[in-house]
């Protein structure tokens, strides 16, 4: 793709602060092709701050996996904005289909956190895909389409360009059978021409990306990059992914 790649790793619920801190101590003193891959690890939130930390002066981002679409208040259990960025948190991920799926994680939701986001100087990751239902049906382009107008209705195109987009189509999460690269870039390539403002963003491509096929996707041209659970976890994987994405 001609953006910079992105490789964005989503830890989901792993880690503890001793794993994260042992992850980045032993990724750090890799050689890593920072030069022409931008990267990005979103512990859990209990390990954001001793990421933070770890991470200060690296080239290597943080980011968190989900935000409140509050400032503040009685939000029980929630995470506002301002919190993650006193953790040096510079990215976050936005409408994940297992928030959507299993915390009832809604469009208008979705929109609402990237809003927030944006005004906190965080990068949204905002996250859609079709279901295996949807996609057999042949009806992912439209769901794909309508979570995408719906998370950026009423934004500017300038707004909408400072996000990154991530296709995950839902069967090929966790599940090793990623979609295949030009199937993928045609929903992706199509979802940048519905809508101005990601002309110039970044759209990465999630659903059990591994070191041995990052490269084909990258290499198509609306994949910049991808959004990775499982083979984001280690160390030597990471750096792999990085290498493939280059
Ligand atoms: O956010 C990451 C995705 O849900 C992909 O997960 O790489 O384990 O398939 P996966």
């Amino acid at each position: 793709a001609a953006r910079r790649p992105l490789i964005a790793g989503n830890w989901k619920m792993h880690k503890t602060i001793a794993q994260t801190q042992a992850f980045i101590a032993d990724l750090c003193a890799r050689p890593l092709p920072l030069d022409d891959v931008d990267a990005v690890l979103c512990p859990p939130f209990t390990a954001l701050a001793a990421a933070g930390a770890a991470l200060a002066g690296s080239r290597v981002g943080l980011g968190a996996q989900n935000v409140s679409w509050a400032e503040q208040g009685a939000l029980t259990g929630e995470i506002a904005p301002a919190m993650l960025t006193e953790c040096g948190v510079r990215w976050v991920v936005i409408g994940h289909s297992e928030r959507r799926a299993m915390f009832g994680e809604l469009d208008e939701r979705v929109k609402e956190k990237a809003r927030i986001a944006l005004a906190h100087g965080l990068t949204p990751i905002v996250a859609v895909g079709e279901t295996a239902e949807e996609h057999a049906a042949g009806i992912a382009l439209d769901k794909v389409r309508r979570q995408v107008r719906a998370a950026f209705d009423g934004f500017a195109d300038d707004e909408i360009a400072r996000c990154v987009v991530a296709y995950e189509p839902i069967w090929a999460i966790g599940t090793g059978k990623a979609d295949s690269p030009e199937e993928a870039n045609a929903v992706m390539g199509a979802i940048r021409a519905d809508v101005p403002g990601l002309r110039d963003a970044r759209i990465l491509y999630g659903g059990s990306v591994k070191p041995d096929n990052i490269a084909a996707f990258v290499s198509q041209p609306h994949i910049d990059g991808g959004l990775v659970g499982g083979a984001s976890l280690e160390p030597a994987s990471f750096a792999a992914l990085l290498e493939g994405a280059r």
